[in-house]
């Protein structure tokens, strides 16, 4: 007990006399094995009601029922579930100064294994009462804290007549969705979700708490964080432009007339409230399955579609046919010039950086979910195979589009990769600037990393 104190005592010198100079001394950071017990015997003793151990209900929530796919379950040391960015702030701190690994967790929608999650050597923090929501005295504004899913935005913003650019299932997470950009049933009018933060409040690898906006002292990590993921700061706050909720009151506008036409299977076409739709389809997507994401994204053409459709319905169909509760999807999200411009014109430049000259694209994901574990390495051996050979095909169609777009993308695939270099460039002096030691990096596990590309 007497060393934990000690060792407490010295962690708050560091903290107070110079945020980061304590680990100056070793530059990049690494982990220390066994760390983590001190690291939570320290939150445990400072923050006793808001540190969990295995075994307690609370430890299971955060550990399981917080999460989308349950290949991300998983039994870290201890959960810490901060009040407010100072306590995240702590924590960080904390972590660094006994150099223990530690995840971040906000929705738990990422569905890459070890990239929300930690095991028994390791911290998670979770986001889930980080929960600041409140809505701008002009209405213009709404901030969001990271505990946050869309549907609770969405449901707040209703009474107002007014929505936010989000995710288009209501149990996705705020923080992940907006960090890897955000494409939302709004994005061929304003962009990437993240085109329309106008503020970040974040914690940075110092213990810092800032707020980082196009026109302050932060504008590069304003920049950085539209798209940039977890490397540059662990963010507690977004403001987010509203939007008016109905951009017009017609019911089948003929603009839709040729889909509308189209014979359906199903219909659940209906004029109504973004919250209510969300609310209705958020049990398509259940929690608790296994689930793998992968990407690609190639020039709108009809040749290249055809293809794309029939090489993962082929294989699908001859290689995937005895697992066990299967769902294999492909998802073809429509990605229009408007998009890209009308995101930039709102949001100005962002890391992302897609060529809108080549647009319109179409930005697929393939979404296995499966039931057992014992299937992962065939289901996950296939998902590879088969992005890896629809790649192919749409590079000798002269159609592939270049960009892979990070929140859907699956594990290995090269995402920094695909921005443009100027923008990776500047996102690694921008990492290096704000994380010299690479808290961010080392550290904080999982993610797609700027250092890593
Ligand atoms: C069913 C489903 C539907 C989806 N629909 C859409 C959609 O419509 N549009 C779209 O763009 N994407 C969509 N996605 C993808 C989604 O955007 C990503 O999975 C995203 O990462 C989820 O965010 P989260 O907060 O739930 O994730 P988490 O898994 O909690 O976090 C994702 C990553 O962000 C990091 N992170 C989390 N919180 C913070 C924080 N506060 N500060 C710094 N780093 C943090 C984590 O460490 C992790 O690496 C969907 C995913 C699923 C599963
Ligand atoms: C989250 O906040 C609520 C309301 O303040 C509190 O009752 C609860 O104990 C907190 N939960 C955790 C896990 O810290
Ligand atoms: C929201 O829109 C509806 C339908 O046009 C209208 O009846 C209602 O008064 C509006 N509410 C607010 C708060 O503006
Ligand atoms: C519907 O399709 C026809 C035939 O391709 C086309 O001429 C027409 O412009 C389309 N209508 C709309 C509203 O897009
Ligand atoms: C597949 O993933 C996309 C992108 O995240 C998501 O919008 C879609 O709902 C998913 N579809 C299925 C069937 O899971």
């Amino acid at each position: 007990m007497g060393r934990v104190f000690l060792l407490a005592a010295w962690l708050l010198a560091c903290a107070v006399l110079h945020h980061g100079a304590c680990a100056a001394a070793t530059g990049p950071v690494s982990a220390i094995a066994g760390s983590q017990k001190i690291a939570c015997k320290l939150l445990s003793l400072t923050h006793p009601d808001h540190t969990f151990f295995e075994g307690s209900d609370n430890y299971k929530y955060e550990t399981q029922t917080q999460y989308w796919s349950s290949t991300a379950y998983n039994t870290p040391a201890c959960v810490f579930v901060p009040q407010n960015a100072q306590q995240l702030s702590f924590a960080v701190t904390t972590l660094t100064l006994t150099s223990t690994k530690f995840a971040v967790r906000s929705g738990g929608h990422m569905p890459v294994q070890g990239y929300n999650s930690i095991g028994s050597s390791g911290v998670l923090l979770s986001n889930s009462n980080l929960s600041t929501l409140a809505l701008s005295h002009d209405h213009a504004t709404v901030s969001v804290g990271p505990a946050y899913r869309w549907r609770d935005v969405y449901s707040y913003l209703q009474p107002y007549n007014l929505t936010a650019v989000g995710g288009r299932v209501g149990h996705v997470g705020v923080a992940g969705l907006l960090l890897g950009g955000g494409i939302s049933f709004h994005s061929s009018q304003y962009g990437f979700a993240a085109d329309n933060v106008v503020a970040y409040e974040a914690v940075l690898s110092s213990g810092l708490i800032v707020v980082a906006k196009a026109d302050n002292a932060y504008s590069d990590l304003y920049w950085a964080l539209k798209g940039g993921g977890n490397s540059f700061a662990i963010v507690t706050r977004f403001d987010l432009r509203t939007v008016p909720f109905y951009d017009s009151l017609t019911n089948s506008p003929t603009v839709f007339e040729n889909f509308t036409s189209l014979k359906t299977v199903a219909d659940q076409y209906a004029f109504g409230a973004l919250a209510t739709y969300i609310s209705a389809v958020d049990a398509l997507q259940p929690n608790g399955l296994r689930q793998d994401f992968r990407v690609a994204s190639f020039m709108v053409n009809r040749e290249g579609l055809s293809t794309v459709h029939d090489t993962f319905f082929g294989d699908a169909n001859s290689q995937l046919a005895d697992i066990a509760g299967l769902t294999a999807s492909i998802t073809f999200q429509p990605v229009t010039k408007g998009f890209i411009e009308n995101g930039r014109s709102r949001g100005g430049s962002n890391p992302q950086g897609v060529d809108a000259n080549n647009a319109p694209y179409f930005w697929i994901v393939q979404n296995l979910s499966w039931q057992n574990a014992g299937d992962d390495d065939t289901v996950r051996a296939f998902a590879k195979a088969t992005i890896a050979k629809i790649e192919g095909t749409i590079t000798s169609h002269g159609v592939a589009g270049g960009y892979l777009y990070m929140n859907d993308a699956g594990d290995g695939q090269p995402v920094f990769q695909s921005y443009p270099s100027a923008n990776l460039r500047r996102l690694k002096d921008i990492r290096t600037k704000y994380d010299p030691f690479r808290i961010y990096t080392n550290l904080l596990v999982g993610g797609w990393k700027v250092l890593d590309a």
